[in-house]
């Protein structure tokens, strides 16, 4: 099975293509500017379902057939989607029990996509009609390059709170647990007397007085997972049936906090993700950045697809800035620097219907005489001189630890403090790491680490036994471990370690914690600075009371609730060494400093002396330089050939303020 589209050559280029919502005129405009712009793949059929069915059984593919035939006719390749992620208004009325209904109860409307029950039956039935009929249709029309089953798994409706979804819920936990007894062992339901005397008890976590068991909130979450992955398998077993190309569906890393991607890599032929652009940030681009080395690391460093990016303004942010000049190429040209195959954009033409007419598009309202169409063709002559990069690997000495189950467990309702979440610890962490030019990958706490000098762990809350040995084994090996605040607290139930914290990392870390100590809002400590240390640092959000247990002090708290007391710590244990860290580092002050020890320490290799604008990644023999501030930078020790600008480097390359030079080495 091939690891991408099978594509003549380079990288695949191009957009949703809806062109159902257009007189049939604009369609060979449509082409023309494609053959122009260097389009080579558009993904076709997305929500097609009420048109290519429009009635229960009643088939109309001419329409399709029409599409696909133009696109082949222009040389353009079809990723053929299946439409079941917006069942027909037929299919709503006719099945009423298939309808979502939230967790307060409501029956969510019609009038939009994704409004279905995963585990609905008769979902299952309609969506695997269609699909064979579909699949039965194209699997060997000229035009496919692959499947796109779906879309978006789990983004509006990851968790149904209907009868059928709570009924297919007890039979996921009898299946898991076996007998009822066990399933109230793994939640430990002796707490408030919740103990179930059979599976027939358990609901749903739907909206309840007080806080939820939260083992019932875990398995609740797991399950909404197979749910879908179900739907999916389902989908790609019927395609099977008739054709052999590459199956795949889009993900959203890291933005579909229910959809446990590590889950779902292992289904698709190629990882293909959306990702926009979150432009309310300071520098979106370290967030996009971060996307798309986890969704590398969810494609076991396979090259993977950008399915969708924008052109420019989404439309459905609280405020949609349109990208300004250079930012959509140097938003592009990252995914590709860190192992996307393809710069796949929503949508070629923009629509003049519905939810989404303010969102940019290839073609934007404005037409081709405008920015976004003249930055279009640029980017498809850039991404056509970039076609040698196909298939390169990205390799990282570093990784980050990332687990959704982590995830949701650290923003169950009743924690220490609001200020503890994931993602905030983790982007702390990563946006030093950018800011080092450390290209890091990401990893779930029981892979094989012995391909890092250094693994850190900002945001590990929920951890097992058999990852925190397999972070302890790693130590002991040789590896380096930095882990934050707030880790190593709960096992698999969400129920808390025994003894002192953190109960899964105190051997490794070398430290027991008697007390949180969590800081108001806004409220700050500083940090000494210890014999070894640089300057003192301040911390937010967290201070505990940490006692040496084999670890010794790097910094201490000058002040706040644990003054005198360890604030950083390491512990030299075997062949390596386990640094913590029990408070929110200012980044300027104490994160960054930190982190550029213990990156020194574990011996990790990295270029000096850029400014920490500068996004410097190496793809095979491709490094990629891409410039976000608004001077230009000269980056040293680079020689070779610019790919994009066809100049010669030797030893050294100027990249242009908001620029992107490549270099192929
Ligand atoms: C109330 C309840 C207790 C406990 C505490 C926690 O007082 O009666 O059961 O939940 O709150 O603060
Ligand atoms: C998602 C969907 C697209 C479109 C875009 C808009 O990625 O897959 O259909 O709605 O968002 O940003």
């Amino acid at each position: 099975m091939p690891g991408y589209p099978v594509l003549p050559e380079g990288l695949a280029y191009g957009g949703d293509y809806n062109p159902e919502q257009w007189p049939e005129e604009v369609w060979r405009e449509d082409v023309r500017l494609m053959r122009e712009a260097g389009v080579n793949l558009v993904t076709v059929g997305v929500f097609n379902w009420g048109l290519i069915e429009p009635q229960e059984g009643e088939y109309d593919f001419s329409r399709l057939d029409r599409i696909l035939d133009l696109l082949h006719s222009a040389g353009v390749y079809a990723d053929l989607a299946t439409p079941t992620s917006s069942p027909p208004a037929w299919f709503r009325r006719r099945y009423p029990g298939s309808r979502l209904v939230d967790r307060e109860g409501h029956v969510l409307g019609g009038g939009s996509r994704h409004s279905f029950c995963p585990s609905s039956p008769d979902y299952a039935a309609a969506s695997e009609r269609v699909v064979a009929t579909l699949a039965a249709r194209y699997a060997g029309h000229p035009a496919l390059a692959m499947w796109h089953v779906h879309n978006e798994y789990g983004w509006a409706n990851a968790h149904c709170y209907c009868p059928t979804s709570a009924e297919a819920f007890r039979a996921w936990l009898r299946d898991r647990y076996g007998d009822v007894g066990a399933l109230n062992a793994a939640w430990g339901t002796t707490f408030w007397g919740l103990t179930y005397g059979s599976f027939e008890e358990v609901e749903p976590p739907v909206t309840a007085p007080v806080g939820l068991l939260t083992g019932l909130q875990l398995d609740f979450m797991r399950f909404s997972v197979d749910a879908h992955i179900a739907c999916f398998r389902r989908e790609r077993e019927t395609i099977r049936r008739f054709s052999d190309l590459p199956v795949t569906t889009n993900f959203m890393i890291p933005n579909c906090k229910p959809m446990d991607y590590w889950r779902w890599a292992a289904e698709v032929d190629v990882v293909a993700n959306d990702h926009y652009l979150d432009s309310g940030r300071a520098d979106p681009h370290i967030e996009l950045a971060m996307a798309a080395d986890l969704t590398r690391s969810v494609a076991g460093g396979r090259p993977w697809m950008l399915m969708e990016h924008s052109t420019g303004a989404v439309n459905w942010q609280p405020r949609n800035l349109a990208k300004r000049p250079g930012e959509m190429r140097r938003n592009t040209l990252a995914h590709v620097a860190r192992g996307s195959d393809s710069a796949m954009f929503f949508q070629w033409r923009a629509s003049r219907y519905g939810a989404e007419k303010f969102h940019s598009a290839m073609v934007p309202h404005a037409g081709t005489d405008s920015r976004i169409w003249r930055d279009v063709v640029a980017l498809g002559a850039d991404l056509r001189r970039l076609a040698g990069v196909r298939g390169a690997r990205v390799t990282a000495d570093v990784a980050v630890v990332w687990d959704w189950e982590s995830y949701w467990a650290l923003e169950f309702e009743w924690r220490p403090s609001a200020d503890l979440r994931f993602r905030e610890r983790i982007e702390a962490y990563y946006e030093a790491l950018w800011r080092e030019h450390v290209t890091v990958d990401f990893v779930h706490p029981s892979a094989d680490l012995s391909p890092y000098r250094l693994v850190v762990a900002p945001s590990s809350y929920l951890l097992g036994e058999a990852p925190a040995k397999n972070l302890h084994r790693y130590v002991e090996a040789g590896g380096h471990l930095l882990v934050s605040y707030f880790s190593g607290i709960v096992d698999e139930n969400d129920t808390i370690h025994p003894g002192p914290y953190p109960g899964a990392l105190r051997e490794v870390l070398g430290v027991a914690v008697e007390e949180f100590h969590p800081l108001r809002e806004h409220e700050t400590v500083t940090l000494s600075s210890s014999r070894t240390g640089p300057s003192p640092a301040t911390g937010r959000i967290w201070s505990e009371r940490v006692r040496l247990t084999g670890a010794l002090a790097v910094h201490e708290f000058a002040d706040g609730p644990d003054a005198g007391h360890p604030a950083v710590t390491r512990h030299d244990l075997g062949a390596g060494s386990a640094w913590y860290v029990s408070t929110a580092l200012d980044a300027e002050s104490g994160l960054r400093g930190l982190v550029a020890r213990v990156l020194d320490h574990a011996g990790v290799s990295r270029p000096r002396g850029l400014p920490d604008t500068l996004e410097l990644v190496r793809r095979g023999d491709h490094v990629f330089l891409i410039n976000h501030a608004d001077e230009p930078a000269t980056v040293t020790g680079v020689t070779g050939t610019g790919v994009l600008d066809g100049a010669a480097y030797d030893g050294s390359a100027t990249v242009p303020a908001g620029g992107v030079v490549v270099v192929r080495t």
